[in-house]
């Protein structure tokens, strides 16, 4: 589907990924709703965009179930029904599974995993009435195989996986499309909002390398637009997802000589 005219929302809209979605499809005529906890951070992205007045902004935090609730609520009745959801918004992880800390495991899932479905629930129901709609999901290469210094992040983004495939296949009759979404390296501030192993965030310099994220968020786009179930987006660390199917034993030899960095 075109997002021309279309109501599309993305949560992680105030840095990243998510920040350069909200510049490329406001320049394709979307309209959207822009999420994430940093109302100011968000605003300023707004007016950023190409007509700043045809989009809003809506905090909330995808660790606080009520407040995806209120946020779908105000959408509905405010804005109106939103015809793409974009889950974005998440945190990533650097720290051994020996040494990260419950709580830091439960946060990663809570706001990758858990937030993303909440959020998905909240608004499908209009959209299996409306017999139209895309939900798109923002996983990772990490969803396809995992590393070092990862494990919860990368467990997060299998379990989208899952999720997301099989709402795939539940929905199709409501002429409602699934896009997941694997970036590797984007260069962004994901690095220093990984939380380490007691779950605060790095607070490291920005991640250096990788793909701009404004080329990241041009795939995103095309991807929805034509209705692709899956799609990968970086650079040679895409190459993992081939090697880890076709050479598994190559691939574990290679993964654990990774640092994580
Ligand atoms: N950059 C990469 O290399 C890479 C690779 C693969 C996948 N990804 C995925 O891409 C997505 C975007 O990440 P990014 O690289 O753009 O990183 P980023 O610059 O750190 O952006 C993360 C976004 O998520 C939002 N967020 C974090 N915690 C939240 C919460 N509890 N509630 C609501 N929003 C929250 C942040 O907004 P607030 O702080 O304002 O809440 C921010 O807008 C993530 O799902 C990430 O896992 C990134």
């Amino acid at each position: 589907m075109t997002v021309t005219g279309r109501l599309v929302w993305i949560t992680g809209a105030s840095s990243g990924i998510g920040e350069a979605l909200a510049y490329d499809l406001s320049r394709r005529g979307a309209r959207l709703v822009l999420s994430s906890r940093r109302g100011d951070a968000l605003c300023d992205v707004r007016e950023r965009c190409v007509r700043p007045e045809e989009h809003v902004v809506q905090t909330l935090d995808l660790a606080e179930p009520e407040s995806l609730h209120a946020a779908a609520e105000r959408v509905r009745s405010e804005v109106g029904p939103v015809d793409v959801l974009i889950n974005n918004g998440g945190i990533s992880q650097r720290g051994t599974a020996a040494d990260t800390d419950m709580a830091a495991v439960r946060r990663i899932m809570e706001v990758n995993f858990f937030g993303a479905v909440e959020l998905t629930k909240a608004v499908l129901p209009t959209m299996q009435r409306r017999g139209r709609g895309h939900i798109a999901v923002v996983s990772s290469v990490v969803g396809k195989f995992s590393t070092p210094l990862r494990t919860s992040y990368a467990a997060s983004k299998h379990a989208l996986h899952g999720w997301y495939d099989g709402l795939r296949a539940e929905v199709h009759d409501d002429n409602i499309g699934i896009t997941i979404v694997c970036p590797g390296f984007v260069r962004t501030n994901v690095g220093s909002n990984a939380l380490d192993a007691d779950g605060n965030p790095l607070g490291e310099r920005a991640q250096e390398q990788g793909i701009p994220a404004e080329d990241c968020a041009a795939v995103i786009g095309d991807a929805i637009e034509q209705d692709r179930a899956e799609t990968y987006v970086g650079g040679w660390e895409t190459i993992g997802v081939y090697v880890k199917r076709f050479f598994p034993a190559l691939f574990r030899r290679f993964i654990r000589q990774y640092d994580g960095t």
